[in-house]
């Protein structure tokens, strides 16, 4: 499970997609696209998720080894260094987008209520895990082109939805997100480092997470294929100049 097969880097022309969090949602969504593309995969879930994840990649018609899966819990320091130094120990590793993806939702999280854990729990997994995936991903050598995290509309200060009633330590955590995923980008033009750092918000799609009752009408809802087809899209639009920046699944840019 652990080990890269060389064939699999065998040809470098080949897009190499790296998916943190592929076990559900979007995350398995885009595991199934971008096996339709023929594109190659290097797709992570949880030690719970390992004995079956691989059969996750069989729905989209079996990943003729171009899909490999690892293990990465984001709540665990231990576990996002393990995997990150299981890639580094591939010296002709590229990576061409990295998506992270992982997050938690626990509804309702309200910030007159919810406990210090609970708000832990929803910083750990949606800020902190995230970024230090990111972090250690480019503290090794593998030459990384795009690093996309999966933010939310919830997360935007500017754009206040002050409807969202329960939504508090997940909007602050995507704010959160947000803000630093704009320091690294920052950091990165700094060191003329031409990694493209990028926020998404996929839209609202149909998945556990949103499988939630709340009070207000949510419009537009889409499924994980609309919203990781389109995302596939806005990722592969956007270059060095981009980086730093937030956009939807509809490629409209989207205030921080
Ligand atoms: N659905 C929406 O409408 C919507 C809107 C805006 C933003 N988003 C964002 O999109 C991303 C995907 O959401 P989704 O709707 O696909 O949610 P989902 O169906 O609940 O899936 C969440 C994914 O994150 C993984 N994950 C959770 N905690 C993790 C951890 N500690 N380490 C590694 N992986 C972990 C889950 O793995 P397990 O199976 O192991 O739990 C699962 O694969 C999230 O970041 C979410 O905030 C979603």
């Amino acid at each position: 499970m652990n080990h890269i097969p060389d064939a699999l880097y065998a040809d470098r022309e080949m897009t190499t997609w790296l998916i943190v969090g592929a076990s559900r949602g979007i995350g398995l969504e885009f595991v199934k696209q971008l096996l339709l593309r023929e594109e190659r995969i290097i797709a992570t879930v949880r030690e719970t998720h390992a004995l079956h994840a691989s059969m996750l990649w069989g729905q989209a018609g079996g990943d003729h080894g171009r899909c490999q899966m690892f293990i990465c819990d984001v709540l665990s320091e231990a576990s996002i260094v393990s995997f990150v130094s299981q890639l580094a120990a591939d010296p002709f590793l590229k990576i061409d987008y990295v998506v992270i993806n992982a997050g938690v939702l626990r509804y309702p999280n309200r910030a007159t209520e919810l406990s210090f854990d609970e708000f832990a729990f929803h910083l750990h997994t949606n800020t902190i895990g995230p970024i230090i995936t990111a972090q250690k991903l480019l503290q090794t050598n593998i030459p990384i082109g795009t690093i996309v995290f999966m933010s939310s509309d919830s997360g935007s200060a500017q754009n206040f939805l002050e409807r969202e009633d329960g939504f508090a330590a997940y909007s602050a955590s995507k704010a959160a997100l947000n803000q630093m995923l704009r320091h690294m980008a920052a950091e990165l033009k700094r060191k003329d480092d031409d990694t493209i750092i990028l926020a998404l918000h996929p839209g609202e799609v149909a998945t556990d997470m949103s499988n939630i009752s709340v009070p207000w009408q949510v419009e537009g809802i889409i499924t994980p294929e609309q919203s990781v087809v389109a995302m596939i899209d806005v990722i592969q639009s956007k270059g060095i100049q981009h980086s730093g920046t937030f956009w939807t699944w509809q490629n409209q840019p989207y205030p921080w």
